[in-house]
């Protein structure tokens, strides 16, 4: 507490939109009025969710920011005055009905699969034991890992010929080569062609250049899948493959695939399709296997298909790029219309007859969406949610000081009419962009790309810098919301 000038103030800690938030609360006339920051904004709303997003989909920022508000609640403010946007004259009201949609959001928000609790019951119901230790047996040709505490990424397509086609691989070294040893004398394995990579997630293709270099195995993957794993550092996203300390910085593709593309292998037809959920950057393979239409999807669908209380989603991540119409809603759709008999899914999972689990998925995925529409201040909750409407591509570059580099920049317009944006490119000293500020309109739902001219003088500090994007959109402005990296050498 202090006072100043006779006025009394409480500091209370209301984290929540960001670890770190402080509110004061001043007594006056016997009442109190809130300076809130970003608790919460006019009309019951959030201020931003890629701020409340503390952590991989557990929802710590959704509880901190839940019980800050019911902690500037208990002082019955009569006032709040928020960092952005009107006075809030009815808090009471306001709180409450913000405390009922944050409720409504983590029912879907959440995981939809008994993940670290009672998870291992429906990892798999399908699969049989073999020969070789915590080798399974899905169906006559298909084969994954399974085993006490062992949730890594392995699936293998063994054809009569003794060639094998492997769906991820993270698995780690000894039981990989374990696993290949084993094939090879009792099931007759020769030869891994190609590991075919889900997504661009590190635990899901670690292992690949290691099956590539011992075993000759090719590394496959979607195209846009593949981009982000050999050039992570051009991109602004989450777990890449250098970030497990793996020593691997970058994997090479022997062959990408575009979105529905198909291809024969062994007398089995694939098809590969784009598959958003988790991520942006997924695919989906799939093919009729022992009579049965299997689908391979990564990180999006788990759990039991049995169970109606779960809808089978993972972590909700906007820093995965995972906006839910181009991510769970997606997959949803898509996955209604496949209709796969059996999903073979990451870490492990496999999910037999996933038909209603599916339905569940689909449903909560837009429930789920009209959470966060609820809360959003935003004509669309993509404004909010998304950290990556204005972005640089590449992320991360390199300059000379004396010497310029260009990237792009792309502005994303979510809404279906025409929006006029204006944005300032905040630098540090000795660096300077051309131009200096970009403004004009960007068509309806669509994105705009320019170039921009990134210039490094004698002065620049050596080493990372960042330029600020400092965003308006029809007048509003929104303030240095996203960034770059620009490392002076
Ligand atoms: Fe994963």
């Amino acid at each position: 507490e202090f006072s100043w000038h006779g006025n009394e103030f409480w500091c209370i800690n209301t984290r929540g939109n960001s670890p770190g938030s402080m509110s004061y609360m001043l007594k006056k006339d016997g009442k109190w009025i809130a300076f809130s920051g970003d608790v919460m904004i006019d009309g019951a709303k959030m201020h931003t969710w890629f701020d409340t997003e503390w952590d991989y989909g557990f929802a710590s920022g959704i509880y901190a920011l839940f019980n800050s508000v019911s902690l500037i609640e208990s002082f019955r403010p009569s006032l709040m005055l928020p960092s952005h946007g009107d006075v809030i004259r009815n808090p009471l009201e306001q709180l409450k009905e913000y405390q009922r949609k944050i409720r409504e959001l983590e029912r879907y928000y959440v995981r939809g699969y008994e993940q670290s609790t009672f998870g291992y019951d429906s990892q798999d119901t399908v699969s049989i034991p073999t020969d070789v230790p915590h080798l399974w047996q899905v169906m006559p040709h298909i084969y994954k890992c399974k085993g006490p505490d062992l949730w890594a990424n392995f699936a293998i397509i063994l054809a009569d010929s003794g060639h094998a086609l492997v769906v991820d691989c993270g698995l780690g070294k000894e039981l990989l080569d374990k696993y290949i040893d084993c094939m090879r004398a009792k099931f007759g394995l020769k030869q891994i062609d190609a590991v075919i990579i889900t997504h661009y997630h590190g635990d899901h293709c670690l292992d690949a250049p290691y099956l590539r270099e011992k075993y000759g195995a090719e590394i496959w993957s979607l195209d846009k899948v593949a981009e982000k794993i050999q050039f992570p550092e051009r991109f602004d996203y989450p777990a890449s493959v250098n970030t497990y300390g793996a020593g691997i910085d970058s994997i090479k593709f022997d062959r990408t695939f575009s979105d529905g593309e198909k291809f024969r292998w062994e007398g089995y037809d694939f098809t590969v399709d784009w598959l958003p959920g988790q991520t942006e950057f997924g695919l989906c393979l799939n093919a009729v296997i022992d009579g049965k239409l299997v689908a391979f999807t990564g990180d999006n669908i788990f759990g039991s298909t049995t169970d109606p209380k779960q809808n089978g989603h993972e972590a909700v991540v906007a820093r995965n790029s995972g906006i839910l119409e181009e991510g769970y809603i997606y997959a949803g759709e898509y996955l209604k219309k496949l209709q796969p008999d059996i999903i073979i899914a990451g870490h492990s999972n496999v999910l037999d007859k996933p038909k209603h689990l599916i339905d569940r998925f689909l449903d909560s995925a837009i429930a789920l969406r009209n959470a966060f529409q609820a809360l959003s201040d935003e004509k669309d909750y993509r404004y909010m949610f998304d950290p990556y409407w204005v972005k640089a591509e590449p992320y991360r570059v390199s300059v000379k000081a004396g010497e310029s580099v260009d990237v792009d920049i792309k502005i994303r317009n979510f809404l279906n009419t025409a929006q006029y944006h204006y944005i300032e490119f905040h630098c540090p000293d000795g660096i300077s962009t051309r131009p200096d500020v970009i403004d004009g309109f960007v068509k309806p739902s669509s994105v705009k790309t320019i170039k921009l001219s990134i210039y490094a003088g004698a002065e620049a500090i050596k080493g990372v810098n960042m330029i600020a994007f400092d965003i308006s959109l029809d007048g509003k402005r929104y303030g240095e919301l996203f960034d770059m990296i620009v490392n002076v050498i």
